[in-house]
C-alpha cells in the first residue's frame, strides 16, 4: 500500500528516516511530498490509501481526489486543518497524534517568554518570571507541560478547563480557574491552549485582554484563529503596557505591530512543534497508526466518526 507523508513544513530527517523504517517493516511504500502547494497534494493522493500531513490542509477537494484513501493522521495535536465531514463522507478515517509534540510547544512558550521579559536581549532591564502568576488557558497536553516548566521557573501556576476536575489540577500544584474573566485579571501571564473550533475561534477579545494586570502577556502558541484580532489592536491600544506573542504571524500583523511596535512579537512560521524530538514523536507515531489502521483495523486516536 502507498503512504503519502506530505509536508509543507518538513520533519527533520531523522524523523523521514523513521517513518521510513515503520512503513517498510509492514511491507508499505512511502510516498514524500515536502514543501509542496494544495495543488501539488491534490495530484499527489490520487493513488495513495493512507495520508500522514502537519498543519497541511486536506480539504474536500483533496478528500475527493483520494479514491483510495482510507486514512488521515495528522502527525499532531489540532486537527482543525482537516475537513472531517468531508472525510466522513468520503469512508476515509481521521486520527491525530495527541501529545507526541507536546513539550515542544511549551518549550517554545517559555523561549518566547524570556525573550519578551528580557526586552529581546536589547541591554535593557527586564523581568523575571519567578514569582509571577501564569494563567493557563486549556489544560491538555501542552499546558499540563506549560504547568511543569512553570513550576521551575517558581511561577504561581493556575488554570481553566471545564474539561478537567479541579482534583488533576491541584494533584500538579496548579490552582483551579472557573471563570474566564478570573483567568486573565488574576494572572499577568495567559498562556493559550484552546483549539481552533466554531466556539473558541476569535473568543479571545478586548474584553479579557484588557483584565489582565498591568504589564500583562498573552501566549499564543494555539491557533491564530482564536484570537479576534480587530479587537486585539483596541487592546494593545487602550493598554500600551500588554504584550503579545505568537506561534505564528497574525492576519492583521501589520496593523497589530504598528499599534504595539516592540510589546508584539510573532513567529514567521509555526514554530512551536519544530524540533526532532517532537518531528520524530509525532511523525512516527502517526506512521504506526497509520499502518495499525490498514493492516489490524486499530482505531485508536480517531477523531472523526
Ligand atoms: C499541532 O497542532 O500539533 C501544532 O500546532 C503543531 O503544528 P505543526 O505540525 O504544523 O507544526
Amino acid at each position: 500500500m502507498k503512504i503519502l507523508v506530505a509536508t509543507e513544513k518538513p520533519f527533520a530527517k531523522t524523523a523521514v528516516d523513521g517513518i521510513a523504517k515503520v512503513i517498510s517493516e509492514y511491507g508499505d511504500e512511502l510516498q514524500l511530498l515536502e514543501k509542496g502547494t494544495h495543488s501539488d497534494l491534490v495530484a499527489k493522493v490520487a493513488d495513495v490509501d493512507a495520508l500522514i500531513v502537519r498543519s497541511d490542509i486536506v480539504d474536500a477537494e483533496v478528500l475527493n481526489a483520494a479514491k483510495n484513501l482510507k486514512i488521515v493522521v495528522r502527525a499532531g495535536a489540532g486537527y482543525d486543518n482537516i475537513d472531517l465531514n468531508a472525510a466522513t463522507q468520503n469512508g476515509v478515517c481521521v486520527m491525530n497524534t495527541p501529545g507526541q509534540n507536546s513539550n515542544a510547544v511549551a518549550e517554545l512558550v517559555f523561549g518566547m517568554l524570556i525573550l519578551m521579559a528580557r526586552n529581546r536581549y536589547d541591554g535593557t532591564s527586564g523581568f523575571e518570571l519567578k514569582d509571577k502568576t501564569l494563567g493557563i488557558h486549556a489544560y491538555g497536553q501542552v499546558g499540563r507541560n506549560v504547568a511543569r516548566i512553570a513550576k521551575g521557573f517558581g511561577m504561581k501556576v493556575s488554570a481553566l478547563d471545564p474539561f478537567v476536575s479541579d482534583d488533576v489540577l491541584i494533584a500538579d500544584g496548579v490552582m483551579p480557574i472557573h471563570n474566564v474573566d478570573e483567568l486573565y485579571a488574576n494572572n499577568q501571564f495567559v498562556s493559550l491552549h484552546i483549539p481552533a473550533t466554531a466556539e473558541t475561534k476569535k473568543s479571545v477579545n478586548a474584553a479579557l485582554i484588557e483584565k489582565m494586570p498591568v504589564n500583562g502577556t498573552l501566549i499564543n502558541t494555539a491557533r491564530k484563529e482564536i484570537i479576534d484580532e480587530e479587537s486585539l489592536i483596541k487592546a494593545l491600544n487602550s493598554r500600551k503596557d500588554i504584550r503579545y506573542v505568537a506561534d505564528v504571524k497574525p492576519d492583521m500583523a501589520e496593523a497589530i505591530t504598528e499599534v504595539a511596535g516592540d510589546r508584539v512579537f510573532y513567529t514567521p512560521k509555526k514554530m512551536g512543534a519544530q524540533t526532532a524530538e517532537a518531528n520524530i514523536n509525532a511523525g512516527i507515531a502517526a506512521a504506526r497508526q497509520v499502518e495499525e489502521f490498514l493492516h489490524n483495523g486499530v482505531e485508536k486516536f480517531r477523531v472523526n466518526k
